[in-house]
């Protein structure tokens, strides 16, 4: 594991997520999207594409960091996407991509200013992870998601117990409907092997009316 990576994985407050991704930002894609052939955001895609339906827009792409979802979802429809990121400095690099239509600067784990019933649908890729976001920000969520908004977000394999999801999801009940779990590996092949074999749970599911 790479020693950003790890730094990731054990960040503990709001000022070391904000400090680290402002480090980051510029050399993201490159220094670690590439490099290390990461293939959650494209998954995200992938499963989006597949359950989605006309009307779940506008989009929102929580945790967006540089943009790389909306780089894929742009390649293969147009829709709105709105980016929320607590990082300014990732959302610059994102804006340089010019895929989203709306980008907010927010902490996802207070209460967003986005109206009751705002979304279509959230996605999400690499944002529900270690030292990141735990299942509670789902609550809020779910708030600003329409009657039958769908969710297709990743959640780290590892963290799904510890982070509270599994929970977090039993809790929602008749709240949510058509759960459904993908395990997918983050990173693909470089030359001929998966040298990280971390996998993430590509959740997928529709908020009830
Ligand atoms: C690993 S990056 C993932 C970026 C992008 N979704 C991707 O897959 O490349 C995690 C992102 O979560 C954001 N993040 C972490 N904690 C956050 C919080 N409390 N509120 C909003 N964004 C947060 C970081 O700023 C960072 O851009």
């Amino acid at each position: 594991m790479s020693k950003k990576l790890k730094d990731a994985y054990t960040l503990s407050s709001k000022e070391d997520t904000i400090n680290l991704y402002k480090y980051w930002s510029k050399n993201y894609d490159k220094d670690f999207a590439v490099r290390n052939n990461y293939k959650s955001p494209q998954k995200v895609v992938k499963y989006f594409l597949k359950y989605s339906k006309q009307n779940d827009t506008p989009v929102l792409d929580v945790g967006a960091g540089t943009g790389l979802i909306a780089v894929y979802l742009k390649k293969k429809i147009s829709i709105p996407i709105h980016a929320i990121d607590i990082s300014k400095e990732m959302l610059d690099q994102s804006r340089q991509k010019k895929c989203y239509e709306k980008i907010i600067i927010a902490d996802l784990n207070k209460k967003l200013n986005v109206g009751n019933c705002t979304y279509g649908a959230i996605v999400s890729s690499g944002t529900f992870t270690h030292g990141h976001l735990e299942a509670n920000v789902l609550k809020e969520l779910l708030r600003v998601v329409k009657p039958n908004g769908l969710f297709v977000i990743s959640i780290h394999q590892s963290f799904f117990i510890k982070g509270g999801f599994k929970n977090q999801l039993e809790s929602f009940g008749s709240m949510i409907n058509n759960l459904k779990i993908h395990k997918v590996y983050i990173y693909g092949k470089i030359g001929s092997k998966i040298f990280n074999k971390d996998k993430v749970l590509i959740t997928t599911f529709r908020k009830n009316c």
